[in-house]
């Protein structure tokens, strides 16, 4: 049997979000993943359900003959033909014994392939708000193992080593005071600032600043355990100044310090449009919380500000923290970044508008304004027909550039654009090719409309691209197939017909919540509620096309492209 091949890859700080695109491409294709201690589950729950997960943490004072048996393992799992991952904390070729196996495939010509990843004597100074080097505090570093440092005969080069201005030493819990110990003792000040960094990126992390000549008691006194990184330098002096950047891996430095990754923007439409985040984010949204947060507000000075019940608010600015829109430390809640930039009234990027349409759409405020309102009635839900025009104009401007990522509408000279969000669509298209002429559209615009294939507007003209985008929800099934069919027949023979919806359900690529949400609508809005791929895909056979492409496309959304028979 032809062997499989085996993957070294860098697992990172074990943070999913700070994996690199290749190790998260191999994980989701292995078939097998050999992991050790520092590896998040959440990292390993992005490998298919089907690949083998093998746990060969290594315990301390077994390191040989587990080892041997990682070795092994590799080369029989490759000799199956499997696409094997082995995945290693932070970089493999530092400190993981990465190199040893490499040699070891390589000797048994087993292919190989190394994949580096964030290696935590970078990342954990890093997230202490450490940076190694600085023009004015280091301009050197060293990276050190800590194991060494309690061997009789150690082979550390102490004299050197106090000479360089920044070191980092991995493995250093037990043996920090001897470290301390040798460069004081080899010339570098007993007043050379110290940090010890636990868990970088988890939940457990945990940083302790002190001197070359106390850090060693503070490790004790805090009962900082491995993994953890030491740093010595002047560069420790500039944690003061950049403890406090912004980063919206979720972290809660307070008591309750479980994190998560925070949510991209598609999982924001997600969590805008399903269930109870809908509320909560919504009532966050109509109050304009997140233009109140951009600096540390505690739970009371904002209640006070909005004149609402602090017990109230507290609990919703909570659940903003554990959805990861914002972070909370002694010092009240601030937005984490992907609010400040999604969420916030004034930002080129706000999803605002399309969040508060869906939250008005599928829910009331009623519930979690009641509650946190206590009797204030007047947060009134916003228009929505102005609402669902600034949603959809939004939404077209989240989406659309991903749909032209995908088309190449360049020599089809002319294009009508049927749906919502046509205003946005015209102007980006036009930019993108400007040598279309865009026309757009809607129907649908009035919930009147009797006979939308007429509406449709095609005045004998004939289109290179139709595209129509967003119309099932206001579609009922017996309208869409006559759309289609005008649409069919305003298109030159070599014409592309454009369907992007985000009602076309898939059990694969849809997230549950858009398809509640997209029943939400439906109820509320009337239209159809059981759009499903098939059914689309004969409505089209039906109006004499072919379906070429089909794929998804972020929000929820999926693109397909069908041409004449
Ligand atoms: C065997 S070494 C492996 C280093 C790894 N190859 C890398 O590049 O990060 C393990 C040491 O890395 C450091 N380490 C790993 N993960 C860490 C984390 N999340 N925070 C702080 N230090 C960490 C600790 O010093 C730990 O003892």
């Amino acid at each position: 049997m032809t062997p499989g091949k085996v993957y070294l890859v860098g697992a990172g700080p074990g943070h999913p979000e700070l994996l690199t695109v290749k190790a998260v491409k191999l994980l989701e294709t292995c078939d097998v993943i050999v992991y050790d201690r520092l590896v998040q589950e959440e990292v390993l729950a992005i490998a298919k359900s089907s690949a083998e997960r093998i746990y060969l943490g290594k315990s301390v004072g077994s390191h040989e003959s587990r080892q041997d048996e990682i070795h092994e393992l590799l080369v029989a799992k490759a000799r199956e033909g499997k696409m094997v991952v082995r995945l290693k904390g932070g970089d493999p070729f530092l400190f993981g014994r990465g190199g040893e196996e490499a040699e070891y495939l390589a000797d048994r010509e087993i292919p190989f392939e190394v994949v580096p990843g964030v290696s935590s004597a970078l990342a954990a100074p890093l997230s202490a708000g450490i940076p190694v080097t600085h023009r004015e505090a280091g301009s050197a570093v060293a990276i050190v193992t800590g194991h060494e440092a309690n061997r009789e005969h150690s082979r550390l080069n102490w004299k050197a080593f106090a000479g360089v201005d920044t070191l980092v030493f991995l493995m250093a819990v037990s043996g920090v005071e001897r470290i301390a110990a040798e460069l004081i003792a080899h010339g570098r000040s007993p007043e050379t600032p110290a940090a010890m960094i636990q868990m970088a990126f988890w939940h457990g992390e945990q940083v302790v600043t002190a001197t070359l000549a106390t850090i060693a008691a503070e490790v004790a006194r805090a009962g900082i355990n491995p993994p953890a990184t030491l740093v010595v330098g002047e560069v420790v002096r500039m944690r003061g100044k950049l403890r406090g950047a912004q980063r919206d891996l979720r972290r809660r430095p307070d008591s309750s310090p479980a994190f998560q990754p925070a949510p991209s923007p598609e999982q924001l439409l997600r969590i805008a449009t399903g269930g109870i985040g809908t509320q909560v984010l919504r009532f966050a949204l109509a109050t304009s919380l997140f233009d109140r947060l951009a600096e540390w507000k505690s739970a009371s000075e904002l209640a006070r500000e909005l004149g609402l019940n602090r017990m109230g608010l507290a609990e919703v600015l909570e659940c903003l923290v554990s959805m990861g829109l914002l972070e909370a430390s002694v010092d009240g809640y601030r937005n984490l970044e992907l609010a400040s930039r999604y969420l916030v009234k004034n930002s080129p990027q706000s999803l605002r508008p399309a969040l508060l349409y869906h939250g008005a759409q599928t829910m009331t405020l009623s519930s979690v304004g009641t509650y946190v309102l206590n009797g204030r009635q007047d947060i009134a839900a916003n228009d929505p027909s102005h609402l669902r025009e600034a949603s959809c104009e939004c939404l077209a401007r989240y989406a659309l550039p991903y749909v032209a990522e995908k088309l190449d509408l360049t020599a089809l000279g002319s294009g009508l654009f049927v749906g919502w969000g046509g205003r946005t669509f015209h102007e980006l298209a036009s930019n993108r090719w400007p040598n279309t002429v865009w026309n757009s559209c809607n129907p649908f615009e009035s919930r009147e409309v009797r006979d939308p294939a007429s509406a449709i507007g095609l005045n004998g003209c004939r289109y290179g691209a139709v595209v129509l985008s967003g119309l099932l929800e206001c579609c009922e099934r017996q309208q869409f197939g006559p759309v289609l069919k005008a649409a069919a027949g305003g298109l030159t023979p070599d014409g592309l017909l454009i369907v992007h919806d985000s009602f076309l359900s898939s059990n694969a690529v849809t997230p549950q919540e858009a398809v509640l949400s997209a029943f939400g609508r439906h109820v509320v809005l009337g239209g159809s509620r059981n759009w499903s791929q098939s059914r689309i895909l004969s409505e089209l056979e039906n109006a004499g096309l072919r379906v070429e492409r089909q794929e998804p496309i972020p929000g929820g959304t999926q693109l397909i492209v069908a041409r004449p028979m």
